[in-house]
């Protein structure tokens, strides 16, 4: 018989790195450095990685792009975007030490360029006592993936020697269907093997998504309910206030369906849908996702099961605001979908006949991110229809964002001399039950690839099944009319509730 200490719990993993551990020596260099991305995430928290302590003293981070900067230069540069975008205070003395680190090397994606930059991280190697660890960041659009990595091999920085190692970090989109997303695997998989691949979904680095594996794992009452016996529906919702001024070069063409469900909702989808895992290790985890998105398809036919919509001009909140194609660099024609929303089904035994719905869109009435799991009615209600007029269907909501935190949502009596029964809420929120305030999720994902803990990167796999759910639906898209147009500020058009009208359900309004 085993004693209470010799119990091991099989989801306890020792070796999870995820504990607050500082990086060994390595250096990064971000492709892209002077883009949106790396001006307002990536250099922020680069900074805040190294105000909590979590960075080695020799790390260097190399800026790789075309401008003609000496590290004077790129030094002003990083720390205009860390006052902007820091989470945590400014301290000078932390800038200074991360600063000594910085180094700028100006080359196109050419041979001249490419041999420079391996010649100066050699140099850093002994300089910085970055060890041979590189990270290469690919923070510019998948056409230029090929260049790089091609480059990146020609000179021999894929090649990590004896004890060191080589990764590549790279941003979505990661392709516009499954059969380029396979063609930039290829592409990527030939000069790095898988496991030095760390693709980003930012959304799995979210504190509250990863507390979905902590509500299903870690405590008993939810799991009984957790199926088709309980669940009539799931809604995965990420709702956006903001318009699309500034990114007509990345967005149109692409539309929400590419930019937010193929990634982030796919993967709430998975998280909230699998299998527990025999243990948190990257393997054990990637293995649930890819069996549940296996066993998930679009539900047919299109014309009911999706729909999509184009904001146009109207009022966000006291504001008057342009439509999509009256914003700057926007086709006028643009058929660009700024909604989207779809049907899965998970087939298999926990899920059978449960729709998940899935909705995205900019220019919403707020901006919030939720998964909320519907429950079917109470098989028997003894309270008539009167008392119960109310009371609308249970609900666990895990609020994403804003406001972080889990809602159930159950029937009460309302205090008084009638029986009435009517909707309550039951709330924890982050912000009341810890003091630690979240890491930002690049925080967390850059060092986790530092740490090489990949459990919170999808595979080039998981990758592949997502755009295999959804490249029928764009195709159907593609060929049936054009988004239907709805008016900023609104829920989305038309169609999108109608989609769920006709099974009897409704979208909620968070
Ligand atoms: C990005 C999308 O991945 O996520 C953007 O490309 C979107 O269109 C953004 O605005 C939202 O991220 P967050 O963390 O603010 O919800």
């Amino acid at each position: 018989m085993t004693s209470p200490s010799d119990w091991v719990n099989p989801l306890r993993d020792d070796k999870d790195k995820r504990l607050p551990r500082i990086a060994g020596p390595a250096g990064m260099v971000i492709f892209g450095v002077t883009g949106d991305l790396a001006r307002k995430k990536l250099l922020p928290a680069i900074y805040d990685l190294a105000n909590r302590g979590l960075l080695p003293a020799g790390f260097t981070l190399v800026g790789y792009g075309r401008r003609q900067w000496d590290k004077e230069a790129f030094c002003d540069y990083v720390k205009q975007a860390v006052e902007a975008g820091a989470r945590t205070p400014f301290r000078e003395n932390v800038w200074m030490h991360l600063a000594q680190g910085f180094e700028f090397v100006s080359g196109d994606f050419d041979d001249k360029g490419f041999d420079a930059l391996s010649a100066r991280l050699k140099e850093l190697d002994s300089s910085r006592s970055t060890g041979g660890n590189w990270a290469f960041y690919l923070s510019v659009p998948p056409d230029y993936f090929s260049d790089i990595c091609h480059q990146i091999e020609r000179v021999g920085m894929a090649t990590p020697t004896d004890d060191s190692w080589r990764r590549v970090i790279i941003e979505k989109p990661f392709g516009h269907n499954q059969e380029s997303a396979r063609e930039l695997n290829e592409i990527v998989n030939a000069v790095f093997p898988e496991d030095a691949v760390f693709r980003i979904d930012h959304y799995l680095g979210k504190e509250t998504v990863q507390n979905i594996m902590a509500l299903r794992f870690a405590n008993q009452i939810y799991e009984p309910m957790w199926n088709a016996h309980y669940i009539d529906h799931v809604q995965i919702t990420m709702a956006e206030d903001i318009g699309l001024g500034g990114r007509a070069g990345y967005y149109d063409g692409i539309g929400a369906a590419r930019d937010v469900i193929q990634n982030h909702l796919i993967q709430l989808l998975a998280l909230v849908a699998m299998e527990e895992p025999s243990s948190f290790r990257p393997s054990a985890l990637q293995a649930e996702k890819i069996k549940v998105l296996q066993a998930t398809t679009p539900v047919y036919p299109f014309s009911k099961t999706t729909a999509r919509g184009q904001y146009a001009a109207g009022w966000q909140g006291s504001e008057y605001v342009k439509g999509l194609r009256e914003e700057e660099g926007f086709d006028p024609n643009s058929t660009t979908e700024t909604y989207a929303a779809c049907t899965l089904e998970v087939n298999s035994r926990r899920w059978a006949g449960v729709p998940f719905y899935l909705r995205t869109g900019k220019r919403l009435g707020r901006r919030v991110t939720e998964i909320a799991l519907v429950f079917k009615p109470a098989p028997h209600q003894p309270f008539d229809s009167n008392q119960a007029a109310a009371l609308g269907a249970n609900a666990v909501v895990i609020r994403v964002q804003p406001d972080e935190g889990v809602t159930l949502r159950f029937g009460s009596k309302v205090p008084g001399s009638t029986m009435e029964v009517r909707d309550v809420n039951m709330d924890f929120s982050y912000a009341q039950a810890f003091t630690e305030e979240s890491p930002e999720a690049y925080e967390r994902l850059i060092l986790d690839a530092l740490l090489d803990e990949s459990s919170l990167f999808p595979t080039n796999e998981e990758v592949e099944l997502s755009w295999a759910m959804l490249d029928p639906i764009l195709e159907y898209w593609e060929n049936n009319g054009q988004p239907e147009s709805y008016a900023a500020g609104t829920w989305g058009p038309e169609s999108a509730d109608a989609m769920l009208s006709r099974t009897g359900r409704t979208w909620r309004r968070p």
